[in-house]
């Protein structure tokens, strides 16, 4: 991996951290992009690693992705590898969804990679990888997540789709569905006893980390999983539901 040009959207937090600085560790160069947070943007580009750069980018804003990868090929000539991570969670029931609320989940979490696929994909090297970072909620969907749950689920499919058409350039695409992940996303809104809870009913009694997923990730990318595209791995202790 030493060497090899990265793009991790949502990389200054959680899942998306973690993927960023395993990527370093190897020796990559790495380009992540964020949409808020500056105090997390500017931790990150505080570890003063001159193989990283941070830049603000909306993954839903076509423009602004665009802006990005055409600095990437100006700066690099070239991309080895997307991780689609970014994503945005507002839960409500549908009976009460506000539509706009809705579309923003979808946008983000899955838009958002479609766009960022289309665009790396020409400056993107024979042999790249694509690694989609989906939800075990886009496999068994809970209550009151339902734009966030099909947003999960169409990244799965897109992952299928875009495994077969990116091939002629033999670029490997998969998807992960990781389960809950104490991150920022993800504890909002869950009290102490809950997440408990959680961890009682997972077989392997203990939550998912950031490292799991990144593990996974690093793997995927890798040239060990270089006859494996369009697959959806599940990493969750063996919670199935
Ligand atoms: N944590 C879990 O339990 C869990 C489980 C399954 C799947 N996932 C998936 O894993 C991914 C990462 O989640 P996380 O838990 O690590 O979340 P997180 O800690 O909240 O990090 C999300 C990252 O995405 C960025 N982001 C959000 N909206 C963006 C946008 N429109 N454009 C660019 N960047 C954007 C955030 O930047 P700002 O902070 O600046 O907005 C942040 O860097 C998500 O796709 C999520 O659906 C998470």
């Amino acid at each position: 991996m030493e060497n090899k040009i990265a793009f991790v959207t949502g990389g200054t937090s959680g899942i998306g951290k973690e993927i960023v600085l395993r990527l370093l560790d190897k020796g990559c160069y790495v380009i992540t992009c964020y949409n808020n947070n500056e105090k997390n943007a500017n931790e990150l580009r505080n570890i003063s690693n001159d193989k990283l750069i941070v830049k603000k980018c909306d993954v839903s804003n076509e423009q602004e992705v665009k802006l990005i990868i055409d600095f990437i090929k100006e700066t690099y000539g070239h991309l080895d590898y997307l991780i689609n991570n970014a994503g945005t969670f507002i839960d409500s029931y549908i009976k009460e969804f506000d539509i706009e609320d809705f579309k923003k989940v979808i946008n983000i979490n899955f838009i958002g990679k479609v766009i960022c696929s289309k665009l790396s994909y020409p400056i993107m090297k024979e042999k790249g990888a694509i690694v989609n970072i989906s939800s075990s909620l886009g496999i068994t969907p809970c209550e009151e997540s339902a734009a966030y749950c099909a947003s999960a689920a169409a990244i799965i499919n897109f992952t299928k789709a875009s495994a077969l058409e990116f091939s002629d350039k033999l670029i490997r695409v998969n998807s992960i569905c990781p389960s809950f992940t104490p991150t920022p996303l993800a504890l909002r809104g869950w009290t102490k006893e809950e997440i408990e809870e959680k961890i009682k009913n997972t077989p392997l009694k203990r939550l998912n980390t950031v490292e799991d997923t990144a593990n996974l990730c690093l793997f995927l990318l890798s040239e060990e999983a270089s006859f494996i595209s369009g697959e959806n791995i599940s990493i969750n202790g063996a919670r199935l539901k």
